[in-house]
């Protein structure tokens, strides 16, 4: 089985990003875990361009996110919301239907007590509208984040840790669900 890891930010030295690296080696060794990294090229999203002569960079974000079994999505927040280029992606997938039933951990990450806890919600109602499956110990907001990483930028809070154990074992047994009842 196969996990795609998205980060939503675009900086060198996300901290949504670490916790993209954190929770992918969290899995279990048998599940291949990729990182997407086309966010940036991806055109704005048009309905007048989503057709069979979709971009080539869009058909990729398609087939990727198809050919995972499960999705694990770590977004900053940007005045209150989802970053536009996340959200740009996640437009893309409306037509093609690619997150239909499709289990997916959501994660937000902020510098302040919030925890992006806006953008979080924000994610989960997109998602609810792209019919992914999010599974409520699978959506995690972690507040104050730089406090959680090493000098290296890696994540070495222990209770942030055992959080993302949590949202990856939760996504594993979804993905595992799925593949049985599919
Ligand atoms: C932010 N930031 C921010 N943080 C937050 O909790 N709520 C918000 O609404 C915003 N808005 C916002 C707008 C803009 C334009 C910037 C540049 C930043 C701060 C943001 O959480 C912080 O820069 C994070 O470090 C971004 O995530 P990455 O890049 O570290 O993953």
């Amino acid at each position: 089985m196969r996990i795609l890891a998205i980060s939503g930010s675009l900086r060198a030295s996300s901290t949504n990003s670490a916790l993209v690296r954190a929770t992918i080696a969290l899995a279990p060794e048998d599940i291949e875990c990729l990182i997407y990294t086309g966010l940036a090229e991806l055109p704005h999203f048009s309905p007048e361009i989503d057709d069979e002569k979709s971009p080539a960079t869009v058909v990729s974000l398609r087939e990727q996110l198809k050919a995972a079994d499960g999705i694990i999505i770590c977004t900053p927040e940007y005045a209150f919301g989802v970053p536009g280029s996340l959200k740009n992606a996640l437009d893309w997938t409306v037509s093609t239907g690619d997150l239909w039933d499709k289990p997916v951990a959501a994660i937000s990450a902020s510098p302040l007590a919030t925890g992006g806890d806006k953008a979080h919600a924000s994610l989960l109602l997109t998602l609810k509208a792209l019919g992914a499956k999010v599974p409520e110990n699978a959506k995690l907001t972690v507040p104050i984040i730089k406090k959680k990483l090493n000098a290296e930028g890696e994540i070495s809070d222990p209770e942030t840790k055992q959080a993302l154990q949590t949202v990856m074992d939760t996504l594993v047994q979804a993905m595992e669900h799925s593949a049985i009842t599919s």
